[in-house]
């Protein structure tokens, strides 16, 4: 595995490979775990020559301490992907990747108007240009993106759409832990007690995913989550939506097999969680 920290030798690098072979983009954030090995395992599966970008984006954080406290872990992250087999590690600075802070802005329509949109404002804009800029960085074939975080993989569906990157989107399912918790760079930083509870997430989307498969409404299953956590104190419920899993707008009943996302945002201590369950 290589490892780079500039665009320049990062782009050399690339260039002296075969065109024959295509190229797969995991882009992370580090602290990794096993949702963002099984992105590294998906492009290996395809045959690409697996890039992975490790670069905790300020430009998508709109909360200063969510940023200051995200979990950095380089080395054990190389580590973890050297042993995965993955091929090329891109690890920049934050100067690196914005010499000046950018001043372009990306909206993302009606997906700002919901849930990460709505309560994280400027957050895709984060996300799509840094991705914009990995796109050109490494111009791959194909780039591997996680369920769990569902309404991102939709923005990045808009991002390849709107300016026409020559880019396969690949959406991995989410992985979690043998009790229900959505795998996260963030669970790292609950506490122990926090840590027993977090399950609660998944419990709350599997109670919401069988009042659907009983028949009941969309409404009633929401109500049923925001009753769960209302009943518990150490919870902080900032939003449940019933929504098209590929648009992300609130569904007013139960779409096609595969279509329904039942998507959730919760506060834990200091750590908000988000999680989601395809219907
Ligand atoms: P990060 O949170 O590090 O996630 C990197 C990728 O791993 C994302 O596509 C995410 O959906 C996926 N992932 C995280 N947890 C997962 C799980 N439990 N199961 C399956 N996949 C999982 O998402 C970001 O970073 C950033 O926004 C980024 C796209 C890198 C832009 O900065």
């Amino acid at each position: 595995m290589t490892r780079f920290d500039t665009i320049s030798a990062l782009r050399q690098h690339l260039h002296s490979l075969p065109s024959s072979r295509s190229i797969g983009l995991v882009p992370t954030m580090g602290a990794l775990h096993e949702g963002h090995m099984t992105l590294i395992q998906s492009a290996k599966a395809a045959g690409d020559l697996v890039v992975a970008s490790i670069f905790v984006n300020p430009v998508q954080f709109n909360n200063p301490d969510d940023l200051a406290r995200y979990p950095r872990t380089l080395d054990d992250d190389c580590r973890l992907l050297e042993a995965a087999g993955c091929d090329v590690v891109f690890a920049p600075s934050v100067t690196e990747m914005y010499p000046e802070p950018p001043t372009m802005r990306l909206n993302f329509g009606e997906l700002e108007t919901v849930m990460e949109g709505a309560f994280r404002p400027g957050h895709f804009n984060g996300v799509g240009i840094v991705v914009a800029k990995l796109f050109n960085i490494v111009q791959p074939h194909r780039a591997y993106f996680g369920q769990k975080d569902l309404q991102q993989v939709a923005v990045i569906r808009q991002l390849i759409r709107d300016l026409s990157f020559p880019v396969e989107l690949v959406r991995s399912p989410t992985v979690r832990e043998t009790d229900g918790l959505a795998m996260s760079s963030r669970n790292r930083n609950l506490t122990a007690e926090e840590r027993v509870l977090a399950p609660a997430l998944y419990e709350a989307l599997t109670l919401a995913h069988d009042l659907l498969s009983e028949g009941q409404s969309t409404a009633q299953a929401k109500a049923a989550v925001t009753g769960f956590f209302s009943n518990n104190p150490n919870f902080r419920l900032e939003y449940v939506e019933i929504a098209n899993a590929d648009t992300l707008q609130p569904a007013g009943e139960v779409l096609a097999p595969g279509q329904t996302a039942i998507c959730l945002a919760v506060h834990l201590g200091t750590v908000r969680l988000i999680d989601n369950v395809v219907f």
